[in-house]
């Protein structure tokens, strides 16, 4: 075929939709619980915007970005993530005046030109959360419950939650210079990049998937050793609350994410079940970025969802039913469809949803096609009925026919108790 979706893009097909659309509709709801507005910013931002956040030496950064170039030359990107959109947003329109704790989310597409493979792809969906204004533990803790309780909600189990501190600006200082340290006494067995990264941005080598440098880092200094005491505290005080609220965790000091932004508590919740994409779920907290990017001094936690891996889990045993229309009008004869017709429209204001053949197919065609759309009932009305007043609703499951009038239709379905 000529046309066909590009590498790494894919088309959500209908039987897929329905789990989106329930996943979708169980985070709502679960956001609300937690006090969480909509936001949707634009997919396309200022280049500066995503280098500047997630920075330079990342993967992201330095390889998957979707730029181009407006008509005066300036540098425009297709989101590669939502939080540096979500901030910019907070500063322009100072969201913070209205309400010293702000807490939003977004949902939609993001792009990296990363490889594709199983639940990688270069255009993904996220549901993402963000905390504006409080600096405490309890706001790690409610982000970390938030994501867990989504996963409940939807029927998603074993997933196993790992969080770190990447200690502040402070404290980190002594730890990059001793995992600098380690890591060039052994820079023969790097790769180019982790070399560099060494030099420039020691903790990035964590992020590193090439094999040896994974090796590597498992036998590196741990950032939990660096902590200062008000870093270590607040850490602590985040195990104390997870725990105090029955989340299970497990301590991984080299979860560093793949986003420089980070500072203090970071955390992603993984499946054992998709292989190396293994990432449902990652997030942190980012003091610095409202600053960073010229707002505010505000900290702020956050986490994303990644959709198209969740949906993978959840199609495992989703049921793939689109649903069932609850009546077919099956019309015989040009004044009968005209009939129909009118009633599809009074039918589909009462909220039912209505089926009804757009030719002039015989009975036995249209009873086939109700059946195939797995119609709840049919209304069968010809010229006979017509002149009667009455047609002929069949139930579909029972086979039991009944007449029902047709003067007032919506009325007399409900009178005999069809809908
Ligand atoms: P991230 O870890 O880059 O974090 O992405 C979050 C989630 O998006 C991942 O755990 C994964 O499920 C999904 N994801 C990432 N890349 C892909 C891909 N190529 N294909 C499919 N799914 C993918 C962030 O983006 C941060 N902005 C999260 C955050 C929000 N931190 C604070 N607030």
């Amino acid at each position: 075929m000529e046309f066909a979706t590009i590498k790494g893009f894919k088309d959500i097909l209908p039987d897929e939709a329905v789990i989106w659309q329930r996943l979708e509709s169980e985070a709502r709801r679960i956001l609300r619980l937690f006090g969480f507005k909509e936001i949707k910013p634009p997919l396309l931002e200022r280049t500066e915007l995503f280098s500047r956040s997630i920075g330079q030496e990342t993967d992201i950064v330095s390889k998957e970005m979707y730029s181009l170039k407006d008509s005066k030359g300036r540098g425009m990107t297709l989101r590669p993530e939502a939080t540096a959109s979500v901030v910019r947003a907070y500063i322009q329109h100072r969201l913070y005046q209205q309400n010293p704790i702000q807490k939003l989310f977004t949902m939609g597409p993001m792009f990296r030109h990363e490889r594709p493979q199983k639940g990688r792809f270069r255009q993904f969906h996220q549901i993402n959360a963000e905390i504006f204004g409080d600096p405490g533990p309890r706001s790690d803790a409610d982000i970390i419950i938030l994501a867990m309780s989504l996963f409940e909600a939807i029927g998603l189990s074993g997933l196993s939650l790992s969080i770190n501190s990447l200690g502040c600006p402070e404290c980190r200082v002594g730890f990059r210079a001793e995992l600098k340290n380690y890591l060039l006494m052994k820079t023969d067995a790097l790769c180019a990049d982790c070399r560099r990264r060494a030099e420039t941005n020691p903790l990035r080598v964590f992020d590193c998937k090439v094999e040896k440098c994974k090796g590597l880092v498992t036998g590196a200094p741990s950032i939990l050793d660096s902590l200062c005491n008000a870093c270590e505290e607040h850490f602590e005080s985040l195990q104390g609350y997870l725990e105090g609220s029955n989340i299970p965790f497990a301590l991984d000091h080299r979860l560093v994410r793949g986003l420089d932004y980070y500072n203090r508590t970071t955390f992603e919740i993984q499946t054992d079940r998709l292989g190396a994409q293994n990432a449902v779920a990652g997030g942190g907290r980012y003091d610095g970025l409202t600053r960073l990017l010229g707002g505010p001094d505000h900290p702020a936690i956050g986490f994303a969802v990644g959709v198209e891996r969740v949906v993978a889990l959840l199609e495992e045993n989703a049921p793939r039913e689109v649903g069932r229309p609850d009546i077919f009008l099956a019309a015989l004869g040009e004044t009968a469809q005209k009939a129909c017709f009118r009633w599809t429209v009074e039918l589909r204001k009462a909220g039912l949803w209505v089926e009804m053949d757009y030719g002039s197919a015989g009975l036995k065609s249209q009873m086939k096609k109700a059946d195939r759309l797995g119609a709840h009932k049919v209304l069968m009305v010809g010229e006979d009925e017509l002149a009667k007043g009455k047609g002929t609703l069949r139930d579909m499951e029972s086979k039991v026919q009944k007449e029902v009038d047709l003067e007032n239709l919506v009325l007399s379905l409900r009178a005999v108790g069809k809908i």
